[in-house]
């Protein structure tokens, strides 16, 4: 299993880190299967998993939940959860109490917290308390209600530069790395090039250390629009219309199941129970 020192060694080497969401068990297994360097339980779990229109109705119980599950599944890899929307703003308090518990209960090894500002000096007392951070700038979902919606973010040299600036200060107050989330692809290699952490990008360019992509975007499951930074790989709800309405075919026209799919009853029992 990778772990934190490794992704740092990989910027130095120039190798790209490949990140992925994983929600639960099977996810979490195929994920690890297909050695991808480390997996993010995302709070779009919200949207992609559990309906919801954002993240904001995310609990840290949830996040628990199927941290937990995906962990079972990727016994071997670097997982990193979200503290989800107003686990970790409201004091260092209770921000501690939150990681702790995606940790101790969860078996997340590292946590991920949206936004600079204030949110740096959580960082610094997640860090110090020795909870790996993971930070996350630029589109920050859980704030899009302040954001103004899911936009491009740091576009203008005012916005770039602050955005340098917080992602220094994400370093200085010891993240292990950053997600750059939707910022053009210049502002991407700037970031990346400004400090010295690794920085994953997802809709932020060629120039990051690494990319994440949701897993149900990347394979089309479940999902009926994405966003311009996603590449869809493969096409999981047209494999799943498929052999849904096979199945529903064949077992409205009695053609499943075959004798291949039954049991059978030796000749002697049939004759004791017909009598
Ligand atoms: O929740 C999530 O999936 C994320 C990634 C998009 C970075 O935070
Ligand atoms: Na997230």
């Amino acid at each position: 299993m990778k772990k934190t020192t490794d992704f740092q060694k990989m910027k130095l080497a120039r190798e790209k880190i490949a990140m992925v969401t994983a929600y639960d068990f099977p996810q979490g297994k195929l994920a690890e299967k297909a050695d991808v360097d480390l997996l993010l339980v995302g709070d779009s779990l919200g949207m992609v998993v559990l309906g919801y229109d954002s993240t904001v109705p995310v609990t840290l119980e949830d996040m628990i939940h199927h941290t937990k599950a995906v962990k079972r599944g990727a016994r071997d890899t670097f997982i990193v959860a979200d503290l989800p929307f107003m686990t970790y703003h409201i004091s260092k308090d209770k921000a501690m109490k939150s990681a702790a518990m995606l940790m101790q209960e969860g078996g997340a090894h590292a946590v991920k917290i949206e936004g600079g500002g204030e949110v740096i000096e959580i960082i610094r007392a997640l860090t110090t308390a020795g909870v790996p951070v993971m930070g996350h700038l630029g589109l920050t979902p859980q704030t899009a209600g302040v954001l103004g919606g899911y936009k491009v973010q740091g576009k203008t040299a005012a916005a770039a530069s602050l955005l340098v600036e917080e992602a220094k200060r994400c370093e200085e107050a010891g993240a292990f790395a950053l997600v750059l989330e939707c910022i053009p692809q210049q502002l991407g290699q700037i970031v990346t090039e400004s400090i010295s952490i690794p920085t994953i990008g997802i809709g932020a360019g060629n120039g990051t250390d690494g990319q994440v992509l949701v897993l149900h975007d990347l394979v089309n499951f479940g999902v009926d629009r994405v966003a311009k930074f996603v590449k869809q790989y493969c096409d999981t709800n047209q494999l799943f219309e498929t052999g849904l309405r096979e199945y529903i075919k064949d077992v409205k026209q009695g053609t499943f199941p075959t004798e291949h799919h039954s049991f059978t009853m030796n000749e002697n029992e049939l004759e004791l129970l017909y009598g």
